[in-house]
């Protein structure tokens, strides 16, 4: 029996499929298409390992999702594959209907005639595990309580609409045709492999090199920050218990304000990655302007999961935060290979001159 992870070659994915194959568990089927966010070199841990077959391709593909699925007699999906950068969403949204929207739909049909040739207690065992995010529920007030599993759907940009439709397909599949879908929804994960567009990897790459450091706005804006690997295990917890047709909230009880995240980068960064003359890295921090529509403030209640699933996350902030920055600063090699030209043409078309893009 083997899982078939869609999107294992970006951060969240890659992370999953190294710690499933650490585990010594089944083997795994990781189909991604390569985007600019994808990169095989998070992988190089499971390259020699026989127990991980990486598929290039595309989810939309619906013949070679089918082709997989008998081949490698699946029993369970987790699907990470999207387009997942709410900047690019702002920029350009065609790419995140397409992936989202169309790609979850290939894959939920693909599901729905593969299950529906399975023996009845195969069919009751298969999972499909749609990793799905906080930003469906919109934005909180400052006292509002966290997000629990009955917040309703009010997806703000263009990003987290496609991740709400792609949401309301997938419980449909459960309602009219019995397919055993669960859906997550995350807060913001941290940690290795994570492609330097967002605000942590970003801030640890032009801190290192003395470049400024975007905040955009006035820098209030809330996230709730959770370290990837307690995300996976979050993910295997569901896989193995997860009750088919319900959702799960998943977070690190840990809200912080982004000036607050970004100094706290540039706290560690001083310890470990001094610049010359004393400068202190907070001094690069340059406030630019808005991201359009920016959501003020995400919450996770996780006492769901807690309570039924056994799950909480293993490290806090503290740690979690200083294990990224010491993998940022000790993988220059990884960071070399993403900082390609497509990497720095996405600077200048976001930051333009409100930051020294380079
Ligand atoms: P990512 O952008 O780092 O990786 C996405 C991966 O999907 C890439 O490897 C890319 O090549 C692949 N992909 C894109 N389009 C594809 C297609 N059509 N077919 C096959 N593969 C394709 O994203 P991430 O941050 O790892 O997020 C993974 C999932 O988790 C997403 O669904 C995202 O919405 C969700 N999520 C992310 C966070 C977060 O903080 N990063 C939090 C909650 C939920
Ligand atoms: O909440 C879960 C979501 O978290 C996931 O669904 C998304 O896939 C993931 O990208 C992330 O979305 P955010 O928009 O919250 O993450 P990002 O790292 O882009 O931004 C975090 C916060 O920092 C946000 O309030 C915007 C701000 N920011 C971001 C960048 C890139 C800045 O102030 N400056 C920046 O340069």
């Amino acid at each position: 029996m083997t899982i078939l992870v869609t999107g294992g070659a970006g951060f969240i994915g890659a992370n999953f499929v190294l710690s499933c194959l650490r585990a010594g568990e089944e083997p795994v089927v990781n189909l991604d298409k390569l985007t600019y966010a994808g990169n095989l070199g998070s992988l190089a841990a499971a390259s020699a390992n026989p127990r991980h077959l990486f598929v290039k391709g595309d989810i939309c593909d619906l013949e070679l999702v089918s082709d997989l699925l008998r081949q490698h007699a699946v029993r369970a999906i987790v699907h990470f594959a999207a387009e997942s950068h709410v900047d690019r969403s702002i920029r350009g949204p065609e790419d995140f209907i397409r992936t989202n929207i169309t790609g979850t739909f290939r894959l939920l049909e693909a599901t729905r005639s593969y299950v529906a040739t399975l023996p009845a207690a195969a069919r009751e065992a298969f999972r499909f595990v749609n990793v799905s995010t906080d930003e469906v529920f919109g934005s909180l007030g400052p006292d509002a309580i966290p997000f629990d599993e009955t917040s309703g759907y009010f997806p703000n940009s263009p990003y987290s609409a496609s991740k709400a439709a792609g949401d309301h397909l997938v419980r449909s599949y459960f309602h009219t045709y019995g397919l055993p879908v669960i859906t997550t929804h995350c807060s913001n994960n941290y940690g290795p492999f994570q492609f330097p567009e967002k605000l942590i990897p970003l801030v640890i790459l032009r801190g290192q090199k003395g470049e400024s450091l975007p905040v955009y706005g006035d820098g209030m804006n809330v996230r709730d920050w959770l370290y990837v690997e307690d995300h996976c295990e979050a993910l295997r917890a569901v896989l193995a218990g997860g009750k088919p047709g319900a959702t799960y909230n998943i977070g690190g009880d840990c809200e912080k304000a982004n000036l607050d995240v970004v100094h706290e980068v540039c706290a560690l960064l001083d310890e470990l990655h001094p610049l010359p003359g004393e400068k202190a890295h907070r001094e690069l921090v340059r406030f630019v302007a808005d991201r359009p529509g920016h959501d003020r403030r995400y919450a996770i209640d996780a006492g769901k999961i807690r309570r039924e699933l056994g799950w909480r996350p293993a490290e806090d902030f503290r740690s979690g935060i200083r294990k990224t920055v010491v993998w940022y600063l000790q993988n220059q090699d990884w960071v070399n290979d993403v900082s390609s030209g497509e990497y720095r043409n996405w600077l200048a078309t976001n930051y333009g001159s409100g930051v020294d893009a380079q």
